[in-house]
């Protein structure tokens, strides 16, 4: 297969990542007999201090005309602290979302065998673990209205949905759940908002179209508490943008480690494939940064082609090399850590 792929590494750890990600999906091609031609693009910080724009129209063409999007991650500690920065990186990736029509963000959260007993969680409460979060990405409160009024005393972010988004979002874990276990949780506020009615209202009508799957309606705060109970529970859950953001920055680290989680936002035309960790400013150019998420993340690139073989080949590469300890200093634990470019490396031998 011919692959046209942006290539956006962004910033902090994200060129570090990415090149890892490159070498693995390099080898695949080779290995495969495919044929990928990575069109690098600017966004993020890096972006902004090239052209002064997080996401650049030339980043977007590059986008369009491309078959995925590969991307590292964004964001620089220069901006977190000012709260009147008008140019921000994060506004980037937001605009690429809507940009590029990506609705929904695919996070799975699964255990690996030789890291059971690295998860915050204990063992038994995490075995068998795996399950997938669709959270809507382009609508509610990060794009609703936003402002200030009252002279700057009083802030206000709406949270807007429309049936049709909801609809679209439900459709794709509807579709998921009939992959796997055949259970979707739609998570949700109805007790309080009115956005929230309107998703349940929407999911309940459609559970007639599935008959085999079974659904269940929880609020947002309960799933916040289940997930560290019962985690191995869940198949697949659906939710709003929000709480999508933060349920699966705690579902995230289940794994053992954050670095580990791969993720892919869908649209009707494109995808977008990153790690779900962010640019970890601290570790730029350290050569310590785990490559792991953003390699399975190609992974998810090439199932995502239908080249399931290829995805379990990176797969089965990245349990290797947890298995022999060939891992970053966030999975070593106090034994021998390797660099960035060398699990990079090893992986890339070891497709
Ligand atoms: C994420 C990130 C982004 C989000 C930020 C960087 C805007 O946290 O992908 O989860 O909130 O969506
Ligand atoms: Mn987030």
């Amino acid at each position: 297969m011919k692959l046209n792929i942006a290539l956006l590494a962004g910033d902090g750890i994200g060129p570090e990542v990415i090149d890892q990600a490159v070498k693995v999906s390099d080898a695949i091609a080779t290995k495969f007999n495919h044929e990928i031609t990575w069109k690098p693009a600017l966004t993020g910080a890096a972006a902004i201090d090239a052209v002064g724009e997080p996401y650049p129209d030339a980043t977007h063409d590059i986008c369009v005309a491309s078959d995925a999007v590969l991307f590292g991650a964004i964001g620089h500690p220069k901006y977190d602290n000012d709260p009147s920065a008008t140019v921000r990186p994060e506004q980037g990736l937001l605009k690429m979302r809507k940009k590029l029509g990506l609705f929904a963000n695919v996070r799975p959260t699964f255990t690996f065998p030789s890291l059971l007993d690295k998860s915050p969680l204990k063992r038994e409460r995490i075995e068998g673990t795996d399950l997938v979060f669709l959270r809507e990405l382009t609508g509610g409160i990060y794009f609703g209205e936003k402002g200030r009024r009252d002279e700057g005393e009083t802030a206000f972010d709406n949270c807007v949905y429309t049936r049709a988004e909801v609809q679209r979002l439900a459709i794709k874990g509807f579709e998921l759940a009939m992959t796997r276990g055949k259970k979707l949780c739609c998570v949700d506020k109805a007790n309080v908002l009115e956005t929230s009615r309107l998703w349940r209202e929407t999911v309940q009508a459609m559970e007639k179209d599935y008959p085999e799957v079974e659904v269940s309606y929880e609020f947002v705060d309960a799933v916040a508490m289940r997930l560290v109970q019962w985690p191995n529970s869940y198949d697949v859950l659906i939710t709003e943008n929000l709480f999508g953001d933060i349920l699966t920055d705690e579902a995230s680290v289940i794994s053992g480690s954050m670095g580990l989680m791969p993720s892919a936002s869908v649209g009707t035309e494109n995808a977008l494939f990153e790690p779900i960790h962010g640019s970890y400013p601290q570790a730029t150019g350290l050569n310590i940064a785990n490559p792991m998420a953003t390699v399975l993340s190609a992974a998810m690139m090439f199932e995502n082609f239908g080249l399931q073989e290829e995805g379990k080949a990176i797969r089965a590469a990245v349990n290797k090399a947890l298995d022999a300890g060939f891992v970053t200093e966030d999975l070593a634990d106090g034994g021998k850590a390797y660099g960035t470019k060398e699990v990079g490396d090893w992986l890339a031998a070891n497709i």
